[in-house]
């Protein structure tokens, strides 16, 4: 008998990240699901085609709550990986850093809706399919949640600290019925977030290099088989060794 075709839920996959990770998982067979607020990318097709991409807007909730419906409507019941990997790092009308004192409270609502507030009600919303396929989350947060980051803004920092801790709840509540939680907390990885003077930054990396969304997309992969089936709860850092 032939296996069962595994199933993921990403958001975020129309650039860098997300992108790269739902073509990993799809060149291992995966059913690929994306959602984000451009339609699906007719240019870059994978899987299953544009039926299954939803466009949505996760800075308003109304519409996750929404189009929680659509989404599973599109599963069999089962859903063995979602991986919220959607965020936003806005910077001020010149580039600059926001920091606690600059950001207003609509942004940094904005982007706690984004980064943080989606998160868990998806796998809310999904937690019976999650619960069938004993799968997997994987919460996309970053260096920033754990220390000051020169680019990144206190809003966006705030919000990946306090998706490392949901991480740590989340994996307690979800591991009765199965399913692993865990967060990848990427360094300076080659997208469009990366902000003008990274380079200088990357001169002083270990590793002294940017990492490719490809090494990310490896982890979080790596998170979602059978390879990695007693962790939970935790939080992985692929920086190539910024932290040290
Ligand atoms: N790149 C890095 O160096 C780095 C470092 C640490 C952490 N991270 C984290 O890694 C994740 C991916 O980052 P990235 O660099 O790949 O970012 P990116 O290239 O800017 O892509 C962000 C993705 O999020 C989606 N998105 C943004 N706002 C959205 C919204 N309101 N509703 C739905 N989707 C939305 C975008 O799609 P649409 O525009 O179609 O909506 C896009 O696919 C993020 O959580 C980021 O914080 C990145």
């Amino acid at each position: 008998m032939s296996e069962r075709q595994k199933t993921l839920l990403l958001t975020g996959a129309s650039r860098g990240i997300g992108h790269a990770t739902v073509r990993r998982f799809n060149r291992e067979g995966w059913r690929v699901i994306t959602c984000s607020r451009q339609p699906f990318p007719e240019e870059c097709p994978w899987g299953g085609g544009a039926e299954n991409h939803v466009q949505i807007d996760l800075a308003n909730p109304s519409d996750v709550i929404e189009k929680v419906e659509l989404i599973r409507s599109k599963l069999d019941g089962r859903l063995d990986a979602l991986v919220n990997n959607a965020g936003i790092s806005p910077k001020g009308p010149d580039g600059e850093r926001l920091n606690t004192i600059t950001t207003d409270l609509r942004t940094w609502g904005q982007v706690f809706h984004v980064n943080f507030f989606s998160s868990v009600v998806l796998a809310r919303a999904l937690k019976e399919e999650l619960a069938a396929a004993k799968g997997a989350v994987v919460n996309v947060t970053s260096i920033a949640g754990n220390e000051v980051h020169p680019f990144a803004g206190a809003a966006y920092a705030t919000s990946k600290a306090a998706l490392k801790a949901l991480t740590r709840e989340m994996a307690h509540d979800f591991g009765p019925m199965g399913v692993r939680v865990n967060a990848i907390a990427p360094g300076e990885i080659e997208t469009a977030i990366l902000s003008p003077g990274t380079e200088k930054l990357v001169e002083n990396l270990p590793l002294r290099r940017l990492g490719q969304p490809e090494e990310v997309a490896a982890t979080v992969f790596f998170l979602c088989s059978s390879e990695s089936s007693y962790i939970s709860g935790t939080e992985i850092e692929i920086n190539g060794g910024q932290h040290v």
